[in-house]
């Protein structure tokens, strides 16, 4: 019996393409952009009232170039609801940008561009579809476009983004099937294959073993998608274009379950690039929204990816012909040792207590092209959630003109730049501390002159003022007031007669340099803030709106905050944009050690007191 969160089954995914394919009306040039659960909202923490379950399902159909989507009741087998979506453009599946290549590596004037270039067999060559934005161009107004980048794969094999073809992009109707045009700003030579990943005969030999046991196994218990661990409780989930989400997170306080959020997820990411010439501004990745995380998701190797005694929880993503497509060991689940906890020493008799810190891991890894991407969470005892991405991969190659000094990025190999660019993450949080009615506060800190009250200048002023509206709470980060962000429960007080919160507590940051009236600018508003609180509406799930492929703008975050809705003692959702500022350096060629980023959700005044005193020291090894 499957929980009302649970991901779709094989099962169920079969079920809502045939229903969608029977009784919709579409053609057979349609396939599937999403299938993936229909979520139902139910009481934060409690048994869900039972209703069947559904999946929501979103279609291309290609021979009428529109979106469609709508509902399937999986236990009735019957579609619930249909409707066309006027005037936007699903995402780009990866069987999609596999045809793409295709269409172009048929076409005579892409062959001729390349033997120019002196190349010759094109199955060196790696073409990728990328979304193509929109950049008000007449001609790719409407039509289905992506925007193309090339490669030549270096001669190891395992490089597919080895040598760059600098200045030749494609431009190819998907709906079509045709290469509108070649934008070819002329050739640049081929860098010399500097790509090779694997050093072969030259691995050190001076690391020994390092082991982690767990005699009595992990310390958390696991009922299909439902996760116990450390007083912590916390639902699993996936969804196609997100990739990992999480539901349900509360915490057991001395036996009573207290929610904290209902749903926490990266909802949308843009990684714009600063290189203004030629077809390197066509570059810019919303990830999520333009080709979905959670079809990317790696299937991942215990020992290499995930170190210890690991859970894994497999997903069941799909194909566009609506086809399962099961994903072994997507989700991994395993117990850190992270250091100290806490620790105080008695300066009179020298007794010391200290107490280890551990933290449950729930990850996923997405491989988009060159990139990839780790999404982790991290849970700890003492209350905290710790939300971080790992970039990894291979950083955006870009061959050089000899002699040629880059001016917007580095040169990272013999020939080759990779331009400065930002990867811009929206992570959603619907809350629900200690329940659904929360309200939004900010907290800064202020000096004053040395005079009346502050004889020695030494006064730190402690603000803290609601956000008493959407609009009020579109707030950046502030490094002269140490600001940073509260959600809180003003019905429920903790033994100060203070509401009980959880404070945002933000880390590597930077503001984006897109020009606000940039076409890419203008798809995501979101990325100008980096906190935002709506009032929680089941549609607005995405930053960047339903459909940023392609789109002029007009729709997300920085649209909805207009309506300016009130946030005392509503329901609550919290979004954080954290912004990955990245001029790739040598040393992240020819594959970039991770970089990572990160920020944390915790307890303040949440508890009475440090929820931790009760971990148990260790024994003395
Ligand atoms: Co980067």
């Amino acid at each position: 019996m499957n929980h009302a969160l649970d991901p779709l089954t094989a099962t169920e995914i079969d079920i809502a393409a045939r229903v969608t394919r029977e009784h919709s009306g579409i053609d057979d040039t349609a396939w599937f952009e999403t299938i993936t659960l229909d979520e139902p909202r139910q009481t934060i923490l409690r048994t869900p009232a039972p209703s069947n379950r559904c999946a929501y399902v979103c279609c291309y159909e290609r021979s009428s170039n529109r979106t469609l989507r709508g509902v399937v009741d999986l236990t009735a087998e019957a579609l619930l609801q249909w409707d066309h979506i006027e005037g936007v453009q699903a995402r780009i599946p990866s069987d999609e940008f596999a045809d793409g290549a295709r269409i172009i590596k048929d076409d005579p004037r892409f062959q001729a561009a390349c033997a120019e270039r002196g190349i010759d067999d094109l199955d060196t060559v790696l073409v990728e579809t990328w979304a193509a934005g929109n950049f008000g161009i007449p001609e790719e107004d409407g039509e289905r476009i992506a925007y193309c980048h090339c490669w030549v794969i270096n001669d190891a094999g395992d490089n597919r983004y080895g040598r760059p073809i600098a200045n030749l992009h494609p431009v190819v109707d998907l709906c079509r099937r045709e290469v509108i045009r070649i934008d070819d700003f002329g050739a640049v030579d081929l860098p010399p294959d500097t790509a090779a990943i694997r050093p072969v005969d030259n691995l050190r030999q001076d690391i020994k073993p390092l082991e982690i046991t767990q005699p009595e196994g992990p310390s958390f218990t696991v009922d299909g998608y439902g996760v116990h661990w450390q007083k912590w409780q916390i639902r699993v989930g996936f969804n196609q274009r997100e990739g990992l989400v999480l539901h349900d997170i509360g915490y057991d306080d001395k036996g009573c379950l207290r929610p904290i959020m209902r749903r926490a997820s990266m909802a949308e990411m843009v990684v714009p690039y600063g290189d203004p010439g030629a077809g390197n501004v066509r570059r810019n990745a919303f990830d999520t929204g333009e080709y979905g995380v959670g079809a990317a998701l790696d299937s991942l190797k215990l020992g290499c990816d995930c170190l210890g005694h690991i859970h894994y929880f497999d997903i069941c993503s799909h194909d566009w012909t609506g086809a399962p497509k099961a994903i072994e060991n997507a989700i991994c689940m395993h117990e850190e040792d992270y250091g100290l906890l806490w620790k105080h020493t008695d300066a009179q008799s020298g007794k010391a207590r200290a107490v280890r810190s551990r933290r449950l891991v729930i990850s996923t890894i997405a491989t988009i092209g060159n990139y990839v991407y780790g999404f982790f969470w991290y849970f700890y005892q003492d209350g905290n959630i710790g939300v971080e991405v790992k970039a990894t991969g291979i950083p955006f190659p870009t061959a050089l003109q000899p002699g040629e000094t880059p001016e917007h990025g580095t040169i990272i190999a013999p020939g080759i730049t990779s331009h400065v660019h930002q990867h811009v993450f929206s992570y959603r949080f619907d809350m629900a501390v200690d329940g659904d009615e929360n309200s939004v506060a900010e907290v800064e800190f202020a000096g004053a002159p040395m005079g009346d009250g502050n004889p020695y200048g030494n006064l730190i002023k402690i603000v803290e003022r609601p956000l008493t509206s959407e609009a009020a709470a579109a707030r950046e980060m502030n490094l002269a007031t140490a600001r940073y962000w509260k959600v809180q429960n003003p019905s429920t007080l903790n033994k100060f007669g203070q509401p009980t919160a959880y404070k945002l507590a933000p880390g590597i940051n930077a503001l984006p340099f897109l020009d606000p009236q940039a076409p890419v600018a203008k798809r995501a508003g979101f990325m100008y803030k980096h906190f935002w609180a709506t009032q929680f509406d089941r549609d607005q799930l995405y930053p960047a709106g339903w459909y940023p492929n392609q789109s002029k703008g007009g729709d997300g975050l920085s649209e909805w905050v207009q309506a300016d809705r009130p946030l005392e003692n509503e329901d609550v959702v919290v979004w954080y944009t954290m912004n990955l500022h990245h001029l790739p350096r040598p040393e992240d060629w020819p594959v970039q050690p991770v970089v990572y980023a990160d920020f944390h959700w915790m307890p303040d005044g949440f508890f009475d007191e440090n929820p931790a005193l009760d971990v148990p020291p260790n024994k003395p090894a």
